[in-house]
């Protein structure tokens, strides 16, 4: 029998909805806070408001059970929580390309007037390294428990899409801790999720692990996109040569797709985040290859607009535009810094006459872009098109029938952004079809 804590969580975006919803289904009990009383209130009625398999289901049961409950009372949280999770975004700073952490230093100043018993503070958000440091120094200042109060960093590697299983399947926990009751603490809470390799480490360790990874994944979508250069400029196939690399054990075929390049609200801002911190702590040259594996996945963007208008015959200006995709990847409805969304946009500029379509993200695209034109199916959004574009992969596009699609278009022509679709199907059935990397 694992033993139960009663844990809150702050921040309810993404991490947090998915760590608060585990954490009950494992047996916790859990409170979630939010300043955001409108969500807190749809949260406390079961209704998950982003698109995330599973976790729907797993939130309504936690709210069912009453083990998950949610709040937009600081002193309800420190009452309630022996331990307190930060959950809180770290969007990149208007003014520069540095983390913006005001919201775990407004979160911290919130909480700590009424921690008045010892209790374990968690931080999972993503910071610059030397953040757990400063804010445990802001912690002991600010609650009248003083130095009864213990920090640890303990950073979330999930992604969008699989939070649910990347959060009760971990391939690994990361403990920055200072104390052994803090290590005892969040192994009691991660008991229940089995026998998972657990690196217990200092606090700045742990910050850096998760700028470490994104930035390690990022260079490898960068590296293959940069083959997929090479590849355009000497009549090669990035696909094929991204397969053989992928049998050496050493290399791996994960995150070798070569296509538009990463986006979303983690990699790339995580990057330069990364890069800005190791400049002020005089690391700078050590990190300056992240810049172009930035400007590599930047560059591919401006490709595939470059691939649309050759099949136009020169200018996109005036042309039907059809864009199969809008979220930065399948299966979730997140637009934050979107290459689909971006080459649409890049594509409207040039008077392209730009009809977007996805299965989820439309919402959030409008919002964001209310100016493209936007389409309720692929069929729709590829009316008379003159060139159509396969931006995110959703399995829907990628199972679309080239002959079938191929009678409403105007022109089969078709970029196939995320090489996903079968040249030799598409060609098979009269479409001039260029792909990025691929002769
Ligand atoms: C990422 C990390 O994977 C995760 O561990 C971290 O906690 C948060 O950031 P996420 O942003 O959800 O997760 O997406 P991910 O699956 O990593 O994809 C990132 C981007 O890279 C997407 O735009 C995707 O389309 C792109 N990508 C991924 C490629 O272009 N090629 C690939 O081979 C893989």
């Amino acid at each position: 029998m694992h033993t139960r804590n009663r844990i809150t969580v702050i921040g309810t975006g993404y991490l947090g909805i998915t760590h608060a919803a585990c954490m009950a289904e494992v047996g916790h009990e859990v409170l979630g806070l939010d300043i955001d009383a409108d969500k807190i209130r749809q949260l406390n009625h079961g209704e998950l408001p982003i698109h995330e398999n599973g976790l729907d289901e797993l939130l309504r049961r936690g709210v069912v059970s009453g083990r998950l409950r949610f709040t937009t009372s600081f002193q309800e949280a420190a009452e309630f929580g022996d331990v307190h999770f930060l959950c809180l975004g770290t969007p990149q700073r208007t003014d520069s390309s540095a983390a913006d952490t005001s919201q775990l230093d407004a979160a911290i100043d919130a909480l700590a007037p009424h921690l008045t018993r010892a209790c374990l503070v968690v931080g999972k958000s993503t910071v610059p390294v030397g953040t757990a440091e400063r804010l445990n120094r802001r912690l002991i200042e600010r609650a009248p428990a003083g130095d009864a109060i213990n920090l640890a960093w303990n950073p979330e590697f999930l992604r969008e899409g699989f939070a649910v299983k990347d959060t009760l399947s971990p391939d690994r926990i990361v403990l920055g801790v200072r104390t052994e009751s803090a290590e005892r603490t969040l192994r009691a809470i991660y008991a229940p999720l089995g026998d998972i390799p657990t690196v217990v480490t200092d606090f700045a360790t742990a910050e850096l692990v998760k700028a470490a990874a994104n930035s390690f994944l990022a260079t490898k979508i960068s590296y293959i996109n940069a083959m997929a250069e090479v590849c355009e400029a000497a009549q090669g196939d990035v696909v094929a040569l991204a397969e053989a690399l992928s049998y050496d054990g050493r290399i791996g075929g994960r995150f070798l797709n070569a296509g538009i390049g990463f986006g979303g609200g983690c990699l790339p801002k995580d990057i330069r985040a990364f890069t800005a911190r190791a400049e002020e702590l005089g690391a700078g040259r050590a990190l300056s290859f992240l810049r172009e594996v930035d400007e590599i996945n930047i560059r591919r963007r401006s490709r595939a607009v470059e691939l649309a208008r050759e099949l136009v015959g020169g200018s996109l200006a005036g042309r039907a535009v059809a864009v199969l995709g809008a979220a930065f990847k399948p299966d979730s409805d997140d637009i934050r810094d979107s290459p689909a969304l971006a080459i649409a946009n890049a594509i409207q500029e040039e008077g392209g006459l730009v009809s977007v379509y996805d299965p989820v993200a439309l919402d959030n695209a409008r919002k964001a872009y209310p100016t493209l034109g936007y389409a309720g199916s692929p069929t729709e959004a590829a009316q008379e098109a003159h060139v159509t574009l396969l931006l995110t992969e959703w399995s829907d596009f990628v199972e679309l029938d080239p002959e079938e699609f191929g009678s409403v278009v105007a022109d089969r022509n078709v970029v196939d952004g995320r090489n996903a679709l079968s040249p030799i199907a598409w060609r098979a059935a009269g479409w001039n079809y260029r792909a990025l990397g691929r002769p």
